[in-house]
This record gives structure tokens, sequence and C-alpha cells, in this order.
């Protein structure tokens, strides 16, 4: 299964993104915008439990967060999501999955983990800017099930119909929230029409 954001606030952040000519301290602002809009729609059924308040006025009832969760940003475009994550849910452990596409044949290598092992029904949000073959989603997320996760979701800005169609068949039980769905992948696997190399955008790389 997976969400498109359809919201002209998420669209109009989108298109800023796109252009090439938005500088990275913006990019990075419009990231951390759109990746609170992801969690929003994102974390509508996360687990919530009824507590006493009192207000300046009276005593009453409100909610809030039950859910134990990790935050897992797949290295290196995925720590531009963190921060935005973070605020949503400052209670949350952060893992780390370090992986790489190979530049040719856009196969991803894992050169770096560091999750903890899941306690008993922690929800994990795996955050990553780009989902291209879907190939390093599919592994991250293989990764964290083989760690005891049962409940994942998958966040992203842009993704492409062959990585969401990748990992729909490799990971149906696993929701993808996504702010676009794009046409396609290029010849060198990028997202079209994308954002470009995300990570560099993000860390002014260019
Ligand atoms: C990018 C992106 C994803 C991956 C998506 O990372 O952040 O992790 O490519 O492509 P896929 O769906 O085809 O696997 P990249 O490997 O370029 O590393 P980086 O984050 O260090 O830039
Ligand atoms: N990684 C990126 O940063 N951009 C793409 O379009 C595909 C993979």
């Amino acid at each position: 299964m997976y969400i498109v954001l359809e919201h002209p606030l998420v669209a109009h952040r989108v298109t800023l993104m796109r252009d090439r000519n938005t500088p990275p301290k913006i990019f990075r602002e419009l990231v951390n915008e759109v990746t609170t809009f992801l969690a929003y729609e994102a974390l509508k059924d996360i687990r919530t439990e009824r507590v006493e308040v009192v207000t300046p006025v009276t005593a009453t009832t409100g909610s809030r967060i039950a859910d134990d969760v990790v935050v897992v940003p797949i290295l290196r475009a995925g720590m531009g999501m963190l921060n935005a994550m973070l605020d949503m849910l400052p209670s949350a452990k952060v893992g780390v999955l370090g992986m790489q596409r190979n530049e040719e044949t856009a196969e991803p290598v894992t050169y770096y983990s560091k999750v903890p092992l899941a306690k008993a029904d922690e929800l994990a949000l795996v955050i990553d800017p780009m989902l291209a073959t879907g190939g390093s989603a599919c592994d991250a997320v293989a990764e964290l099930k083989k760690l005891g996760y049962r409940r994942i979701k998958f966040l992203s800005l842009v993704s492409a119909p062959e990585g969401i169609a990748k990992f729909e068949r490799e990971h149906p039980d696993v929701p993808v929230y996504t702010a676009a769905r794009d046409e396609r992948l290029n010849s060198s696997f990028y997202i079209v029409p994308g954002l470009g190399d995300a990570g560099d955008r993000i860390f002014g790389m260019l």
C-alpha cells in the first residue's frame, strides 16, 4: 500500500524542492516541512493512552502517545528528514542504516548498521527522501524485519513507480508514505522529474 500526500501545501513545497536553483539552506527547510506533513499522515494511527490533566480552569482527560517508536534514517540523505521526525516524536529512539547505491548498477550496499533490536511491538519509521529503484528501501526493511520489527512504515519525499512496485512486491505489509509519485526512472536510475541527488542537495555538495 502506498499513500501520496495530496495537498496544495505539500505540492507547493515539492515544486520548490524540484527547482535546481533552490539553495541548500532552503532545500533543507523544505525537506523539514514536507517531512512534518509526512509524519502527520503516517502517524494518524499511532497508539495513544488517556491521561488526566489539570488546566488553569478544570481537571480533564486528554491523550498522549503510547507507542514506542524507532526512527531509522538511511544514510546519508535520510539524515535530512531526521530533525523533523524528532520534533514530532521527541521520545523516539534513532537507529541508523548506512547504504550506498553502486553508481553503475544502482544496487545498494549496506556499509553501516546501528539499529536496536525490536522491543515488543515497537513502531519503526524508515526515512529516506528518495525511493528510486526501491533497492535501498527493500534492503532496509528486510534488515529491520531480521531485527524483529513487525510494525514498519516507510516515508519518502519523492518516489518512482518502479520503486513503489518493487517495494509492494517485497514488503506488502509495510505502507509507503510519499509526497510525490513521479513519472519514471532515467537510464542512470534517477527519478524523473525528481529532485536530483537529494543527499548532495541537503549537504551542499553541488
Ligand atoms: C539515494 C537515496 C536512497 C537511494 C534510493 O542514496 O537517498 O537511499 O539512493 O535509490 P534506490 O531506490 O534505487 O535504492 P544514495 O545511495 O545515493 O546515497 P546518499 O544518501 O549517500 O546520497
Ligand atoms: N537518489 C537520489 O538522490 N536521487 C534519485 O533520483 C535517485 C536516487
